[in-house]
């Protein structure tokens, strides 16, 4: 992995992919991976029905909250080191003061079942560890969404609660779970 320093906004590097941040450019490379459907089923967002779409979403999101927030956006986009394809998007949210991160991951089918997604996903839990400001990551899954209960799982996350159903999606409650992984080992840039 290739942090650019803790609390950075720098991208990493793995194996297969290249994540580096999210610039306001990208939709236009973005729009064709996540105009797919098949990549909501599960999650709240609409697909974007333009690349204008896509494009005012991703301002939102460098934008970030609104001035005061505790919170910061980072959002990375990913794409195959030797091929160029842009597979799809990594997300965090860090909270600060709660010293946690809460994650997403978006790819286009044609890349699931291929590992990408938990090789993107082991990198950006070191990313954040690195970081020095988040002891632990989480992720909030449908129940249904099996290929990312199998994703965290496989990344060590345990299932912390089954999240309430005051959330929703579409207009309807949701029952989803909340996954989380507590960093092992000392705080970088601790004393040992
Ligand atoms: C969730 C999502 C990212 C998971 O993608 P995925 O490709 O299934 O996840 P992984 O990268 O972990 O791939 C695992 C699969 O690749 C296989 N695989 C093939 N080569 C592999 C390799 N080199 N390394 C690891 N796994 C490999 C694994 O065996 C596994 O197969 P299985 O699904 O049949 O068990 C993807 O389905 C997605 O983008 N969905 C839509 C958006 C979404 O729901 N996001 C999550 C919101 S919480």
């Amino acid at each position: 992995m290739e942090g650019e320093g803790p609390g950075s906004r720098g991208g990493f590097e793995t194996a297969r992919m290249i994540v580096a941040p999210l610039r306001a450019g990208d939709a236009a490379r973005l729009f064709p991976v996540l105009r797919d459907p098949r990549i909501y089923t599960f999650v709240p967002d609409e697909p974007p029905r333009t690349e204008r779409d896509l494009a005012a979403r991703f301002a939102r999101y460098l934008r970030g909250p609104a001035d005061g927030a505790a919170e910061r956006w980072l959002n990375w986009t990913a794409r195959l080191r030797w091929a160029g394809a842009y597979v799809g998007t990594f997300q965090a949210t860090v909270h600060r003061g709660e010293r946690r991160a809460a994650i997403a991951y978006l790819l286009g089918p044609e890349f699931w079942g291929q590992g990408y997604a938990s090789e993107g996903v082991r990198s950006l839990v070191r990313w954040l560890y690195a970081s020095g400001d988040v002891d632990a990551v989480e992720a909030t899954i449908d129940p249904g969404n099996a290929r990312s209960l199998r994703l965290v799982r496989r990344l060590g996350f345990s299932l912390v609660r089954p999240a309430d159903a005051t959330g929703t999606r579409r207009g309807s409650p949701t029952d989803e779970l909340l996954f989380r992984r507590r960093r092992r080992g000392p705080r970088p840039g601790a004393l040992r």
